[in-house]
């Protein structure tokens, strides 16, 4: 039997989309406004989901306090209020889509939880657009 835990995060950061090795009309076709050179911000909202056992001693697959702080300090405090392409080495050379920040944020995390737990990434660009990643 194996349930899935969920912890909810949230940051604010900022972004530009585009292809050095395209035109700016490519880039503005391809990427519409998130390709304006002068960046722009979106309220990313996280979903954390952890999946495995429950442990006999706890009740609980994981202790949310201690996922919590991995957040805490793993993502919100090195991705919030950030421009991601000039600010978080990460995407110095890859475009940050919700597609590749779900990616980074998954590898981050994955060496934080116990690998006997299933871990898997929703995250949301805007509330009607959202990405998942579990590492496949
Ligand atoms: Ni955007």
């Amino acid at each position: 039997m194996k349930v899935t835990v969920h912890r909810k995060a949230h940051f604010n950061a900022a972004h530009r989309l585009y292809n050095n090795e395209w035109t700016d009309a490519r880039n503005a076709s391809v990427f519409g406004k998130c390709a304006n050179p002068n960046y722009h911000g979106h309220n990313y909202e996280l979903i954390v989901s952890v999946k495995g056992k429950i442990h006999p001693e706890t009740g609980f697959v994981m202790d949310m306090k201690i996922l919590k702080e991995i957040i805490e300090q793993e993502i919100e405090e090195q991705f919030d209020h950030k421009n991601l392409n000039e600010e978080v080495s990460y995407f110095e050379s890859l475009n940050p889509t919700a597609e590749n920040i779900a990616v980074v944020i998954w590898n981050i995390l994955r060496e934080r939880i116990e690998s006997k737990l299933e871990l898997s990434v929703t995250l949301y660009e805007t509330p009607r657009n959202f990405v998942t990643y579990n590492g496949e």
